[in-house]
């Protein structure tokens, strides 16, 4: 990127990140998730760092966040209120507790891990019992007094319950910290009653908290399902709570409510399988959450170890991957599905969403793509939550580039597939090729997959193919490897032996080599020879599966349309199942290396008839000795072989290149057949 250039961008996320920290901040709005707007901010960094002489005192790179707000009465804290600092993954919790090992030599650690809920943090000051003062973090020290509001939450005793044992806790001072946050269940009733009064919809969960309570009417306060849940218990004198799983249970005994899936260990690679399973299951909580909470339970050891900058050494976030992320469209393109339909697919700037590294989305169909008006240039948000496949949530029109176009589907498959016919299915969003009807291309593509160049399953010839899908046992390639001699039997064409000799022919095909794999998946513009290029670079269906277009673009021989073919395909969620179902039937491709072949770096072109085999066979065996078989001579064809009836241009074009001639049989004894 030009210096222009990175200014330009910079304006543009600067006023994008400055627009949404006003929205949220001041108006407690959301125009975006903290991820996406992370990710922004993440960009605006790296840039800025490439660029350090374009960094200004207004950057939001540059900001503190999180005085009080003036309309309150500030309250000063009785201890300030402190962040965490942030880990995100397990090497970095190890780190931490290696820190804690080498400040505490010999001590056992014990650790308190409970779920990190994302809303509004508030302390709660009881006075001999009694609700006296609830205040918001504000700047940690100082923050703002929402007791009214605060009193209006239903799970907010006003009296602390007294019971046998606890009742020190009704005597003197007594405060609680925790968060307030709104239900899931509850956000989606009110947005619904929302959407049916036609007013617009609150943003998410936290931020309708945060803007409830940071607002001076306690009637709509109540209005408002809100709930508190603690996680910190102050008295005056510290040695009566000793440990956090002591203050969880007396906070129940007063009548506050604690998550109840805090749990102790004294293992970290148990809090670490504890965080696995809550960062898959974070969606089955009633509220949202973004990470857990690991502490020492060990109160005094976790008050000596004292604070670094806003943090305490004894705590951390253990932030889960976060599930949105901002990134640009390189591309649109369109791969076609089993049923003939056109799926355009988006191409990304690799980008890690969840945990894992996302580069292409489905965008559905053209209607969804004009809906959102997607466009090649576009930066967009985009969203994953746990196992389900990525989505374009949103464009940021705002950072949207001068030249980009609308997306334009008809004249896409015109550039794309200039060779088919496509039409719009009445009454539907998606187009389809012309004359594509019932299994048809199933049928071509089993054809394909079962043909001499890809599986060679010989009993799987084009009658053979069309019984078994008419019959409608067979509906994706895998399926033939499911197929049982009693099932093959109930079609009409087979018999005993003819059944048994299909079923055998697949079973035996179950190991392939991956090139004949990868050709006989029918991937557009991948021909044999591409498919050898594509195991040579890649070895594995699943390396291959994950290249980039950057990836693919930089193997020899794989232009643009190739490698955007090759995306589209491996994009396609069809696809995605297929490839799984081979796998869970035992199909595994085996990789052999072509290097180490005899004609490994020979280019090989056969012009004119050969009688003792076909060309296609020819050029098989040439391959399999590490060899290439082009269409056309070339400057770097090694041997033009020469049949029967040649025309002189050709061997005149081969003199010219200097290309050496053979002749069919002395090709044969360079394939070691005579
Ligand atoms: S313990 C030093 N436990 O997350 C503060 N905090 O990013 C120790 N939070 O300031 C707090 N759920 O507002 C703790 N189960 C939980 C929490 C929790 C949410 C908030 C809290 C804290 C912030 C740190």
């Amino acid at each position: 990127m030009t210096k222009t250039e990175a200014q330009d961008r910079i304006a543009k996320l600067k006023a994008l990140i400055n627009d949404y920290r006003y929205h949220y901040h001041v108006l407690d709005e959301s125009t975006m998730s903290e991820a996406a707007a992370d990710s922004l901010k993440h960009e605006l960094a790296t840039l800025e760092a490439s660029f350090p002489e374009l960094i200004t005192a207004d950057s939001p790179t540059q900001r503190v966040a999180g005085e009080p707000l003036a309309k309150f009465t500030q309250v000063t804290h009785s201890s300030r209120m402190l962040s965490l600092n942030d880990v995100f993954n397990t090497e970095e919790v190890l780190a931490w507790v290696e820190r804690l090992r080498k400040l505490r030599p010999g001590v056992d650690l014990e650790y308190f891990a409970d779920i990190k809920m994302d809303g509004l943090a508030c302390a709660l000051v009881y006075q001999d019992g009694f609700l006296q003062t609830a205040i918001t973090r504000g700047n940690g020290f100082v923050g703002e007094d929402v007791t009214l509001n605060v009193r209006t939450i239903e799970n907010v005793p006003l009296q602390l319950r007294s019971r046998a044992g606890y009742e020190h806790l009704s005597i003197g001072r007594t405060e609680i910290r925790g968060e307030i946050i709104m239900l899931k269940a509850d956000f989606e009733a009110l947005n619904r009653q929302r959407a049916a009064e036609d007013k617009p919809l609150f943003a998410n969960p936290r931020n309708l908290a945060a803007g409830t309570i940071r607002q001076l009417d306690p009637a709509l306060a109540a209005a408002r399902p809100l709930r508190f849940r603690a996680y910190d218990l102050i008295r005056p004198d510290s040695s009566e709570i000793p440990t956090y799983s002591y203050a969880y249970q007396a906070l129940q005994q007063i009548g506050i409510s604690a998550n109840q899936q805090a749990t102790v260990f004294t293992d970290i690679t148990e809090v670490l399988t504890f965080a696995q399973h809550w960062d898959a299951a974070r969606h089955e909580l009633p509220f949202n959450t973004d990470g857990l909470v690991i502490k020492l339970n060990d109160r005094r050891l976790y008050a000596e170890l004292g604070v670094v900058g806003k943090a305490p050494r004894g705590a951390v976030a253990y932030k889960y991957a976060a599930e949105e992320a901002t990134t640009t469209v390189k591309d649109i393109i369109l791969s076609i599905g089993r049923t003939g339909t056109a799926n355009p697919v988006a191409v990304f700037e690799p980008v890690v969403v969840a945990g894992s590294t996302v580069q292409h989305a489905t965008l559905h169909n053209a209607d969804e793509i004009t809906r959102k008006d997607i466009r090649v240039g576009d930066t967009v948000i985009i969203y994953k939550a746990g196992d389900i496949i990525p989505q374009v949530l949103k464009v940021l029109v705002e950072l949207r580039p001068k030249q980009t176009v609308p997306f334009d589907m008809e004249a896409e498959l015109q550039r794309q597939y200039p060779e088919l016919d496509f039409e719009r299915v009445p009454g539907e969003a998606a187009y389809r090729m012309k004359n594509v009807t019932g299994p048809l291309l199933l049928k071509r593509s089993l054809e394909h997959y079962a043909s001499k160049g890809a599986m060679d399953i010989d009993t799987l010839g084009e009658k053979n193919v069309a019984a078994l899908i008419d019959a409608g046992l067979v509906t994706d390639l895998a399926a033939i490897y499911a197929l049982s001699e009693a099932q093959v039997l109930t079609v009409d064409r087979f018999a005993k032996l003819s059944a048994q000799k299909l079923v055998s022919g697949i079973q035996a095909a179950k190991q392939p080599l991956l090139e004949r794999f990868i050709y006989g998946l029918g991937i557009r513009h991948v021909g044999a020879q591409t498919a050898i290029d594509l195991a040579d670079a890649f070895g594995s269906v699943a390396v291959l599966a994950s290249a980039s277009l950057e990836t693919l673009q930089a193997v020899d021989g794989i232009g643009t349309v190739v490698a955007e073919s090759i995306t589209a395909w491996f994009a396609d969620a069809d696809n995605e199942q297929l490839l799984k179902k081979f796998e869970e039937l035992g199909v595994a491709p085996q990789y052999e290396s072509h290097a180490n072949g005899p004609l490994h770096n020979q280019n090989f072109v056969i012009t004119g008839g050969l009688e003792a085999m076909s060309r296609d066979e020819a050029a098989s065996k040439i391959r399999n000795l590490g060899g290439n078989f082009q269409s056309t001579l070339g400057k770097d064809t090694t041997y033009l072989v020469v049949g029967a009836n040649v025309g002189a241009a050709k061997l005149a074009k081969a003199a010219k290149y200097g290309t050496k001639q053979i002749s069919e049989a002395d090709l044969l004894e360079l394939l070691g057949i005579k």
